[in-house]
């Protein structure tokens, strides 16, 4: 099967395109390379790639591939925030066009990475594919623009899947900082404290990048029909967590650390999620899962092999919203995040 993987050299592209590679897919990556000199402990493989904006794409950027996974987009809700008007542009406007020109070059499957994060203000528990989406930011916003839009363009013979990712964590040769497990593990690591921005009450269903990985190959391979125009939040109903029991669970490997709480912070968004529907659909994603408790024990063993150090934590590399506005204020990224 010959796969087109956007966003390539982020987060989720890194471990997931290593993972296609192991398993004998010929893929093609297309990425702007954003983050091209954010390496982390590793190096991304090297696949062959297509260095474009998703704006730009070309008809003959998409011939030839059965499927296209879509993961390119200004990714998080900070990013997001930057510039709603862009981000829509980003994130829905260029995803729509892609996923048109996919289709009239014959694509049948378009996998795409949306997020549990559109549940947004989520006032139940257990929230399963049916609940009423209610997105807090531009970044949320898209997802569910993204996902109306893909309806109307299915047919027949173009399937688009929806894959809502819970949120990730673990570790990636484009490692991210910014993301919370991630996040308070470098706290705890480099500081010997957990300092968190807010009380930590809100709900976050967590999974480790592999696992998102390892969804994105189940449905690859799925027939057609089962999965067409389907959605899937991706995740484990066992890994809703509260953010300051993600904080306190580090105390495990740290006994001694203090764990600090701040205000509540004004941010709406807390969605406990229900992750039944791929678990049964697909029986063996629960096989070789990571928990948050593997995922960290593999954080911390990563940390050590780098003596990562407080300054390499905090620095632009790893946090999405600095390394983009660094890029802007170097001159290398124009307003519209264009390379000059
Ligand atoms: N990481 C998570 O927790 C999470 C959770 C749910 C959904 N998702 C979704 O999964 C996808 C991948 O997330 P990630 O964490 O790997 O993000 P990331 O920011 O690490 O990677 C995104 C990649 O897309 C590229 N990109 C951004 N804008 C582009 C453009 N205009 N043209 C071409 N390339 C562009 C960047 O260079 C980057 O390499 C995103 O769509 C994100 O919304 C992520």
């Amino acid at each position: 099967m010959r796969v087109l993987v956007t966003g390539s050299g982020g987060y989720i592209g890194a471990v997931l395109c290593r993972l296609l590679q192991t398993m004998n897919y010929e893929i093609v990556g297309l990425d702007t390379g954003y983050f091209k000199s954010c390496d982390f402990c590793d190096r991304p493989s090297k696949i062959p790639t297509i260095k474009k904006d998703i704006r730009s794409i070309e008809k003959a950027d998409i011939q030839g591939f059965d499927a296209v996974i879509h993961l390119a987009a200004l990714s998080n809700d900070p990013l997001g925030s930057l510039d709603a008007t862009l981000t829509d542009d980003i994130n829905t406007c260029a995803s729509l066009r892609l996923a048109a020109i996919a289709k009239e070059q014959q694509v049948k499957k378009f996998l795409f990475s949306s997020s549990c994060s559109i549940y947004g203000a989520g006032k139940d528990f257990s929230l399963n594919e049916e609940a009423q989406f209610n997105p807090q930011t531009p970044y949320a916003r898209s997802k569910v623009d993204v996902e109306a839009g893909l309806r109307e363009l299915a047919s027949d013979t173009f399937s688009p899947v929806f894959l809502r990712n819970a949120t990730a964590f673990g570790f990636s040769p484009r490692m991210r900082f910014d993301l919370v497990v991630n996040n308070l593990t470098g706290w705890v690591f480099t500081t010997g404290k957990i300092k968190m921005a807010s009380d930590g009450t809100p709900w976050r269903p967590l999974v480790h990048v592999n696992d998102i990985a390892r969804a994105f190959l189940f449905v690859l391979d799925a027939p057609q029909q089962t999965v067409n125009l389907q959605a899937y939040n991706i995740g484990y109903n066992d890994q809703n967590f509260q953010i300051k029991d993600i904080a306190f669970s580090l105390q495990e490997f740290f006994p001694h650390c203090s764990v600090e709480f701040g205000q509540p912070s004004g941010d709406t968004r807390t969605y406990h999620v229900d992750f039944t529907k791929f678990n049964t659909s697909f029986p063996s994603f629960q096989k070789g899962r990571k928990t948050l408790r593997e995922g960290v024990k593999d954080l911390l063993e990563h940390f050590a092999k780098t003596a990562l150090s407080e300054p390499t934590f905090r620095s632009r590399l790893y946090t999405r919203l600095e390394q983009i506005r660094y890029l802007q204020l170097v001159g290398k990224l124009d307003e519209k995040l264009y390379w000059k």
